[in-house]
């Protein structure tokens, strides 16, 4: 195999070709235009659509129809109206789509589709710098204007790069990937030259590494990758990018700089696992597995994901304060169903918890100790050991899962999270977990032992 033409095969493959691209700017024209007749008739003026995101750039990758138009507002509307008039005209536009709803973010904006274009409708503010925003979105079009006056020439770049994020599962800047947002590539791309430049940049990456191409940050971050947004010197571009992203796109770039190979470019297929492969996998590991399972609450991953982190963190933390060992953990989310996952290390504990006080010589809080343990019938007396009172008493929670199913309740819980378990769990242990009988469940299975 020639590996010197691998970008050229590549974009043989992912770059878009003439027709697609006419239709792209036919549908974008039409959608716009849409959005331009339902603001005239709002009685308020000044309101325009406008396209921004990769195809406003020319950094779309083919069969990707994924359109951002935005529905720009004066400055000084008042945010009801903005809010009020935004979604009725985003709904009158959609009124002529295949199918539409309404998603919340900041504010509420409508997805719809229209044949095979995923088209989002976000009314912002049109603000005279990015340092006067009054909502997140209304950086985009920012964005676009610094994107489009440098990105000339460097358009493949992008989608090379963009693509080879795809590969190593490390593109996307929701929350629940963690990863590159489509920005932030150009940035990279804009920064260092090429797509091959940005390899062998983040061959030499640290955590930490900071990037700001007009230098005009002016704040510190704590993040893996610093990208300033030359459009907002306050903001890292690659905030919710995190650690193992970043260190996962560093990785794959040293084996691509080492041997290039198509095959980088592509996620590998995911593969599910077997009844009989859980079940050598788990014998062999010798391990404990458990899942709290319960109803998926219908709010949008961005939502969903960090509450389901917050949750995976904070059971974890249970276990580990009263010494149970996790040893692996994710959160897994179905149509219906949503899981926290743990493998554990140790899941069963003796009867006898060895519980130490204070130094016989801290008088008051020795005397308290004794106090509180004289009459207690555990499995010793008190004893001293290492010159501290020491106690064999009874443990609360033998069991790892005993131990859940009572406590749940005092993890930090999020709101819909936290309103979904009240509602009913259930604990599946070791091949339980395979009543889970979902297609979904089986290919997370396959990622959480590693095994692609
Ligand atoms: P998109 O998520 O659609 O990204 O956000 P994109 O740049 O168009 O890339 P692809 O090709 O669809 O994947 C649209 C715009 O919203 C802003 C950026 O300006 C982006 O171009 N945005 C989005 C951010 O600034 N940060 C984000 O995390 C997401
Ligand atoms: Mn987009
Ligand atoms: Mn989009």
């Amino acid at each position: 195999m020639n590996t010197n033409n691998i970008p050229e095969q590549i974009l043989g493959r992912i770059k878009p070709g003439p027709a697609e691209q006419q239709r792209m700017q036919e549908v974008a024209r039409r959608i716009i235009s849409l959005v331009d007749r339902a603001a005239a008739g709002t009685g308020l003026t000044d309101i325009s659509g406008m396209l921004v995101g990769s195809a406003a750039r020319g950094t779309w990758i083919s069969c990707e129809h994924d359109l951002d138009i935005f529905i720009s507002f004066p400055e000084d509307t008042p945010k009801q109206d903005l809010k009020a008039v935004g979604l009725n005209i985003a709904r009158q536009v959609a009124a002529n789509a295949d199918n539409s709803e309404e998603r919340y973010a900041e504010h509420p904006y409508v997805h719809a589709v229209f044949d095979d274009f995923e088209v989002d409708l976000v009314p912002c503010f049109r603000v005279d710098s990015a340092a006067q925003i009054k909502s997140a979105v209304d950086r985009t079009p920012f964005h676009n204007l610094f994107i489009l006056d440098r990105i000339e020439g460097l358009e493949d770049e992008v989608l090379l790069l963009k693509q080879f994020m795809k590969g190593a599962g490390v593109y996307g800047s929701d929350l629940r990937t963690g990863g590159f947002s489509g920005y932030l590539a150009e940035l990279l791309v804009i920064h260092y030259g090429s797509f091959m430049e940005v390899l062998q940049a983040a061959d030499s990456w640290k955590p930490g590494v900071t990037i700001d191409i007009i230098e005009h940050g002016n704040k510190q971050h704590n993040d893996p990758l610093v990208m300033v947004d030359p459009t907002d010197p306050a903001r890292n571009v690659a905030a919710a990018l995190t650690l193992d992203k970043f260190a996962g796109f560093v990785d794959r770039a040293r084996q691509y700089l080492d041997s290039p190979a198509i095959e980088l470019f592509f996620p590998s297929l995911s593969t599910r696992l077997s009844d009989s492969g859980f079940d050598n996998i788990t014998s062999n590991r010798g391990t404990f597995l458990m899942a709290l399972v319960f109803g998926k609450p219908d709010v949008v991953e961005d939502v969903l994901y960090p509450q389901l982190f917050m949750l995976h963190n904070s059971i974890t933390d249970l276990l580990s304060r009263n010494r149970f060992t996790v040893l692996n953990g994710d959160v897994w989310a179905g149509d219906r169903e949503t899981a926290v996952v743990l493998e554990l290390e140790v899941w069963r504990l003796p009867p006898v918890n060895k519980h130490t006080g204070p130094p016989v010589w801290e008088k008051t809080h020795a005397e308290k100790f004794k106090q509180k343990y004289i009459e207690y019938r555990g499995f010793s007396e008190i004893y001293i050991e290492n010159g501290r009172y020491v106690v064999d008493i009874q443990r609360k929670y033998t069991d790892a899962a005993d131990l859940l199913r009572n406590e749940i309740h005092s993890c930090r819980l999020g709101r819909n999270v936290g309103e979904s378990i009240k509602l009913g769990f259930k604990i599946l242990q070791g091949s339980e977990l395979l009543e889970l009988d979902n297609q979904g469940f089986r290919e997370f299975l396959t990622g959480f032992f590693h095994l692609n």
